[in-house]
């Protein structure tokens, strides 16, 4: 999901992208989603802000490779969107650094996971540095930069650069767990769960309390659909791993709905049953 986002955000603002995934079907699903999407790039220019001149260049931007190893062969900057899980993040920044030039900077797009860690098992730590962008990327303006311990000044200001010359705004996070936006994101997450699951508030009537009392544009469940329910699990089972602390204990409804195979909006992931409003039986 955030991968192609985050491809079609760069290639927009005229970069050379290379995507790569382990599964080639999702290369495929990307591509055709960067094009004909939501927030693709036809849309784009169904709502004027794309000219179709500026349509095709970003589309003639964005390459495809099978192998890590070529497309990260030429990269200036390599961003990390595979699942939440620190050890395949270990690997992958492994085999990374020894395919990438010495001089790229290796980002990860890690919602939860420290940096620091996932650095852990490189020698180029210095250039690692967390871009974590938001969902979806065609639309939002913020990046978290985050700095790791051993993230240079340098790193940090290349970073935010880059997130100003896509149109966004950079904010600085320390390596800490759930750095700003998903401390502050999952904690209403979390407290929207247990008003549920006490049945202490409906479905609906918990996303119309953010959406018309708050100006939130979806309600925590909503987003919590869009953003892919195995997506959220993983993030919430790292904030625990992290921190030992009860409050980042999962809900059980997230885990349940997860084992069955609902894993948020089906509009959005095509091998998903359906989200909370489709396992709850509440019209959306
Ligand atoms: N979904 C969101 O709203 C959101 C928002 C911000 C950040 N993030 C973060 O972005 C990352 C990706 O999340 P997502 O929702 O896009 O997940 P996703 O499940 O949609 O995509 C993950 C992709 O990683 C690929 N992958 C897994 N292992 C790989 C490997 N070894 N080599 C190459 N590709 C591999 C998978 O095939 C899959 O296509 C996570 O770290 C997540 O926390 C997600």
């Amino acid at each position: 999901m955030m991968g192609r986002q985050i491809a079609q955000v760069f290639a927009q603002h005229g970069y050379e992208v290379e995507a790569t995934d382990e599964d080639q079907q999702a290369l495929k699903t990307g591509i055709d989603e960067i094009a004909n999407g939501p927030y693709g790039i036809h849309a784009s220019v169904s709502r004027g802000k794309l000219t179709p001149d500026q349509a095709s260049k970003a589309l003639a931007n964005i390459k495809t490779s099978p192998k890590l190893d070529d497309a990260c062969r030429n990269a200036n900057l390599v961003i990390e969107a595979a699942f939440e899980d620190l050890q395949l993040k270990q690997n992958l920044f492994q085999k990374i650094e020894s395919v990438a030039p010495a001089t790229a900077i290796i980002a990860s797009n890690t919602s939860t996971l420290s940096l620091d860690k996932i650095s852990q098992k490189i020698s180029v730590r210095d250039r690692t540095v967390g871009m974590h962008f938001f969902n979806p990327a065609q639309v939002t303006k913020l990046v978290e930069i985050i700095r790791g311990t051993t993230t240079s000044p340098e790193m940090v200001e290349k970073a935010s650069q880059i997130v100003r010359e896509i149109g966004k705004t950079p904010i600085l996070a320390q390596d800490e767990p759930g750095f700003i936006a998903n401390r502050l994101g999952l904690t209403l997450y979390m407290e929207a769960s247990k008003l549920l699951e006490d049945r202490l508030a409906s479905l609906q009537d918990i996303d119309t309390c953010m959406k018309l009392g708050y100006n939130h544009p979806m309600g925590p469940f909503e987003l919590a659909d869009f953003v892919g329910l195995d997506t959220r699990l993983r993030n919430i089972e790292s904030l625990y791993k992290a921190t030992s602390d009860s409050k980042w204990i999962p809900p059980k409804l997230l885990r349940e709905m997860v084992q069955q195979g609902y894993l948020g909006d089906p509009t959005r992931k095509t091998t998903s049953k359906g989200g909370y409003y489709e396992y709850l039986q509440v019209k959306r």
